[in-house]
């Protein structure tokens, strides 16, 4: 029984604002999808890699993945989809008989440790369907009803719009969810499955959201700063405090 890790490169990177997709984009002297790749070789637990390519640069993304000598695992690569479910889609079409098992990893979070992908797919193995890592959050949040606007009209400028507070939850119970995502290859098959046959606007924003949709149970192990997702120029800077290479080690 093996496992398959899914890594999603096929964004364009729209909010970074480079003029190349964000998986190619460096950190550190090497490209982002690279850093992932590497890391989650070095786990020792993934038996190969499918990586998603934005339309036309599949053979760009396979001479960056393919060829470094620290990724030691075999690698395909698939033209991704319009969004990022079916970019995991078109990843999870090409699991082979043998893979039980399916990780999926943003190549927008390049530093998420071999430790945590361990710990993923140990969590997994141990009999749970769906997994996901999280950490606490420390912000205190609220839910606001949208695009309501109290104000009285010509008050205020544009950015003074207001939105009214419906809710705050109880921070203790709150995670925020990071990528590897590790799921029982059937239950994420079932999922997508689901979830391509829903409206697009009810697209998931990450897979174990799909799964939760079927009503299935989903748990969250311990996530990491590292693992941290790669957004905005702010983030890249926060990136190189990771990028020191210690998360090469197994
Ligand atoms: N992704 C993908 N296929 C898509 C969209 C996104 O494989 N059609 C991948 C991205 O490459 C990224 C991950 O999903 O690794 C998370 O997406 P996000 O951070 O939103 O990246 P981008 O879509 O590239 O960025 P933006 O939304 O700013 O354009
Ligand atoms: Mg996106």
């Amino acid at each position: 029984m093996t496992t398959l890790a899914i890594l999603t490169a096929a964004g364009s990177g729209t909010r970074l604002g480079r003029d190349m997709p964000k998986a190619l984009v460096e950190v550190h002297g090497l490209p982002m999808v690279l850093h992932a790749a590497r890391r989650l070789a070095a786990s020792g637990v993934v038996d190969s890699l499918v990586v998603t390519a934005p339309v036309g640069l599949a053979t760009v993304m396979s001479d960056v993945v393919t060829r470094d000598p620290q990724v030691t695992v075999p690698v395909r690569v698939v033209d991704g989809g319009a969004t990022r479910q079916e970019s995991v889609a078109a990843g999870l079409a090409l699991a082979g008989p043998g893979d039980d098992v399916v990780l999926v990893h943003d190549a927008a979070r390049p530093f998420a440790s071999p430790a945590l992908v361990r710990r993923v797919v140990a969590a997994v193995r141990g009999g749970h369907g769906a997994v996901v890592p999280g950490v606490p959050v420390v912000d205190t949040i609220k839910s606001v009803s949208v695009a309501v606007d109290s104000r009285p009209a010509g008050v205020f400028g544009d950015d003074a719009a207001v939105e009214p507070v419906t809710s705050t939850p109880d921070r203790s119970v709150l995670r925020a969810v990071q990528t590897p995502q590790g799921f029982d290859r059937s239950l994420l098959e079932r999922a997508h499955a689901a979830g391509a046959s829903r409206a697009a606007d009810a697209h998931a924003t990450d897979d174990a959201g799909l799964v939760e949709a079927l009503g299935e149970t989903v748990v969250v192990v311990p996530g990491e700063d590292a693992a941290l997702k790669i957004t905005t120029e702010r983030d890249l800077v926060l990136a190189t405090f990771y990028a020191d290479g210690s998360g090469d080690r197994p």
